[in-house]
């Protein structure tokens, strides 16, 4: 089975190509012009995504070495995200799918976040995800393909959320998470005590507290002690986001007695999250997926693996499907 996925939920352009369940190709176009508004501007994010989208669909199916007519559904990105974004992805896969008489498949962004793990993993059943991007926090126990029960979520921001902010009170360049992980490899986690937030307490997450702990904390020190300490002021602020999720983790696993662990989403690339899943993963006698480094942050990949598994279990759309901007 040969799927086309397309993804084009917030700041990047992706198309890929699935062929019998592995990744043939993926192509990513990133978008620069949100860098000097330290976020996402989601006017120019739609307008980039409506300069770039076809060729980028069409770098996919030249690197996969496959055509059109080859290709047995056309999976998009539904939501959640920036709905002048969703569209345009939408548009294009809808036209797709009508030109070429081929099955449209519409994906929740959400959903793809953890499937991608199946791209490289035995896909397995039940297990517990840890989602962890840019805009949500979850943990979701899958009992069978599209069968899920959200466990828990964050109240107010999410784990990457609150990586990019604590970045900008650092002044590091957003999204800053990649780059807390890169100064946290050589600093202390244990340099400052930042609160760990819910951490006794249930399934949901909060990392409200932790960002104005930080802030207040940066208020008390001089520009000089901050920047000769930014590397061990990046490990305890990560180890503080990190020890929450881990311990909520293995609170899931064990409440629920599933065996196996799933990390999803753009902060699952962060090496001391991961480094801490495997440490608990090993105590505790579970099996832990990760998804590959280009698997984590937003893919088409994801998209078109998740679109093949629906397409299989007979879940395609109409033409009528609309985007949607939050989570389901
Ligand atoms: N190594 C890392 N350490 C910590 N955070 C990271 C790392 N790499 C990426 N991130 C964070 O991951 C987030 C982006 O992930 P992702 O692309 O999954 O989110 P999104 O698509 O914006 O949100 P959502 O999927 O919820 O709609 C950003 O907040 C970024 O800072
Ligand atoms: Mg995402």
């Amino acid at each position: 089975m040969n799927i086309l996925g397309i993804e084009s939920s917030c700041d990047d352009t992706a198309a890929a190509v699935i062929v019998d369940g592995k990744m043939a190709s993926n192509v990513i176009a990133s978008q620069a012009v949100h860098q000097q508004f330290g976020g996402v501007v989601p006017e120019l994010a739609s307008r980039a995504h409506n300069k770039t989208i076809w060729d980028t669909a069409d770098q996919a199916l030249q690197n996969a070495d496959i055509d059109m007519s080859e290709i047995d559904g056309i999976a998009v990105s539904q939501g959640p995200g920036l709905m002048g974004s969703l569209l345009v992805g939408m548009g294009f896969a809808k036209g797709l799918s009508l030109s070429w008489q081929k099955p449209l498949i519409g994906v929740n962004h959400i959903d793809a976040h953890m499937y991608a793990n199946f791209i490289e993993h035995e896909e397995v059943y039940p297990f517990i995800a840890l989602i962890v991007s840019g805009g949500h926090t979850r943990l979701v126990h899958v009992t069978a393909p599209f069968e899920q029960t959200v466990l828990g979520q964050t109240r107010d921001d999410a784990a990457g959320e609150a990586f990019d902010k604590i970045g900008k009170m650092l002044k590091l360049p957003y999204p800053a998470g990649p780059e807390i992980d890169k100064k946290a490899q050589t600093g202390d986690p244990k340099f400052a005590d930042f609160p760990r937030g819910m951490m006794n307490k249930g399934l949901d997450f909060s990392f409200s507290g932790l960002k104005t702990s930080v802030l207040y904390y940066l208020q008390d020190q001089n520009e000089a002690f901050i920047k000769q300490n930014l590397n061990n002021i990046c490990a305890s602020a990560s180890a503080a986001i990190t020890e929450v999720l881990v311990v909520k983790l293995r609170r899931a696993l064990r409440k629920h007695n599933v065996k196996h662990a799933m990390l999803a989403g753009g902060v699952s690339a962060n090496s001391m999250l991961r480094q801490k899943v495997h440490q608990m993963a090993e105590k505790e006698g579970v099996e832990v997926m990760i998804p590959a480094m280009e698997f984590c942050t937003d893919n088409a990949a994801m998209i078109a693996k998740t679109g093949e598994m629906r397409l299989r279990d007979g879940m395609t759309d109409e033409l009528d499907m609309k985007p949607f901007a939050s989570i389901r």
